[in-house]
């Protein structure tokens, strides 16, 4: 369960809250908030920023419990560093600093005011938006998969309220993105023993059955083989989990054409016969993270019950090594009839992909957006903080670029040209599946290029962005964020 969201009027001081929260910036000034707590508590964060007890960095947060003069037991201090520089990215990691300190609390429910911040060139709306989801990707906890533990004694966060009055369109849409993201992460932090395609598939299905107005189908192998997949089912071979198609609907927008969302579910990338090092093959679990993301926008875009109609294709397909795998030199004809020289099975998520956008052409669709973690030079590329954005159309790139940058799940674009596209010749098919030594991450986009022309498609590579790295690393819930605000811009 997400967070439950709402607003007060209260003042800082008088809150009955468990914990109230409030920011206080690097050159001297509080926030008025933080100044209304220091003046009922007779200067005591004005005396502990000097004695530096505590401080106003910005990432950083400080409790203080039993303030005289507060009602509230608890003031969480948050630092938002300097005035000048506070900006839309600062209020965010505040917000995601306050989330972190909240949730090592015992407490079950807790007020911010940091949405009365001034921040330059975003409204309340924003604020309160992006305080929400910051608080909620820090209250979410995986546990699926450890012993059960005894029901603790100890609250945890199940409310937040913002300081503020009446934006019930902004709370909606913060508990829409929640609920996609933590649909996405969920599903990303499962292990592939679980989280297997007739996982992904199942997952779908209960949405659907739970969701009046949406549909839900699952092509199984039998299916696709009419079809002509035999890209998708090429890379299918090796596993012994049988991949599956699965295609949801959301009919809100009459007769418009549909978004069309196609996701990459590989639900084990081992490499295939063109085995990975074994070093980090565990992060291949988060191979069908573009799957996730692309099913967590359709939930909050039904959450949200948007006035479009989207479709929603997610391939969901294990990569293994096996006496019935596919190798290196294999060709394969995809459903389009173009034929693939395979030249190495480790650049599996780009021939699941190809026939998946092929499949949904069938919708007639106005535009066609893939995620899909794809490659690792996408992450040589562009590190961990942007998504790499693929599009021939200027347009579709724009939108998608306004709505990273309003969410913060931002995205960077790198160029589709005709010079990238020799890299894919080959002497024994249309084309190989494997682009030369550089510009991987433009040269898979080249690649899912060729199964749609004709039609407004983008292309996002999130293999940075959709998993935090290291042992502990979670699933982050990329693109749900991003998207959830594109179809939200389309509705207006
Ligand atoms: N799933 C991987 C891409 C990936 C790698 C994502 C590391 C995140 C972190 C993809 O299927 C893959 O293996 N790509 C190869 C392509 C290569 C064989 C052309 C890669 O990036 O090395
Ligand atoms: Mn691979
Ligand atoms: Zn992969």
């Amino acid at each position: 369960m997400t967070l439950k969201f709402s607003q007060i009027h209260d003042q800082p001081e008088t809150s009955t809250s468990p914990c109230v929260i409030v920011g206080v910036f690097a050159d001297g000034g509080m926030s008025e908030a933080a100044a209304r707590i220091d003046n009922a508590a007779s200067g005591a964060i004005k005396r502990l920023l000097e004695s530096a007890d505590i401080t106003a960095k910005l990432g950083s947060s400080s409790l203080l419990f039993a303030l005289p003069g507060i009602k509230a037991e608890r003031v969480l201090v948050v630092g938002l560093g300097s005035r000048d520089k506070f900006d839309g990215a600062a209020f965010n990691k505040a917000a995601l600093e306050a989330g972190r300190a909240m949730k090592a609390l015992p407490i079950a429910n807790a007020a911010s005011w940091l949405t009365e911040l001034d921040v330059p060139g975003r409204d309340s709306a924003w604020k309160l938006r992006t305080a929400a989801l910051a608080a909620d990707m820090h209250a979410y906890r995986y546990t699926a998969t450890f012993k059960p533990k005894e029901k603790s004694k100890t609250a945890q966060l199940e409310s937040l309220a913002f300081s503020g009055n009446g934006d019930a369109r902004a709370l909606a849409e913060a508990a829409a993105m929640a609920k996609g993201v933590r649909f996405a992460r969920e599903l990303g932090n499962l292990p592939p023993n679980i989280c297997n395609p007739a996982h992904i598939a199942a997952q779908a299905t209960a949405f659907a059955d739970a969701q009046v107005g949406v549909s839900c189908e699952i092509l199984e192998r039998e299916d696709m083989e009419k079809l002509g997949m035999g890209s998708l089912l090429g890379v299918a071979r090796g596993s012994a989990n049988a991949p599956k198609l699965v295609v949801m609907r959301w009919n809100g927008g009459g007769e418009a054409k549909p978004y069309a969302l196609v996701g990459k579910g590989i639900t084990f990338d081992s490499g295939g016969i063109s085995l990975k090092p074994g070093a980090g093959m565990e992060e291949m679990k988060f191979d069908m993270c573009g799957a996730a993301g692309m099913l967590g926008t359709f939930v909050a875009a039904v959450e949200l019950a948007l006035p479009l109609n989207i479709v929603c294709v997610v391939a969901a397909v294990e990569n293994m090594p096996d006496g019935n795998s596919y190798r290196p030199s294999d060709v394969l004809t995809s459903m389009s009839g173009q034929t693939i020289e395979v030249l190495n099975t480790d650049a599996e998520g780009r021939l699941i992909l190809c026939d998946a956008l092929t499949y949904v052409q069938k919708f007639d669709p106005q535009v066609i957006i893939d995620a899909a973690t794809l490659t690792g030079a996408c992450v040589v590329a562009l590190g961990k903080y942007a998504s790499g954005l693929m599009t021939e159309d200027d347009e579709l790139a724009t939108e998608l670029l306004a709505a990273g940058n309003h969410t913060l799940d931002r995205a960077w674009r790198l160029p589709l040209w005709d010079d990238y596209q020799s890299a894919l010749d080959s002497a024994f098919a249309d084309f190989t599946n494997l682009g030369g030594k550089y510009g991987g991450a433009i040269t898979a986009g080249c690649f899912l290029s060729r199964f749609t022309t004709g039609y407004r498609w983008a292309h996002l590579d999130i293999a940075g962005t959709a998993w935090n790295e290291g042992r502990k690393g979670l699933a982050t819930g990329r693109p749900v964020p991003l998207l959830t605000q594109y179809l939200i811009d389309r509705c207006a």
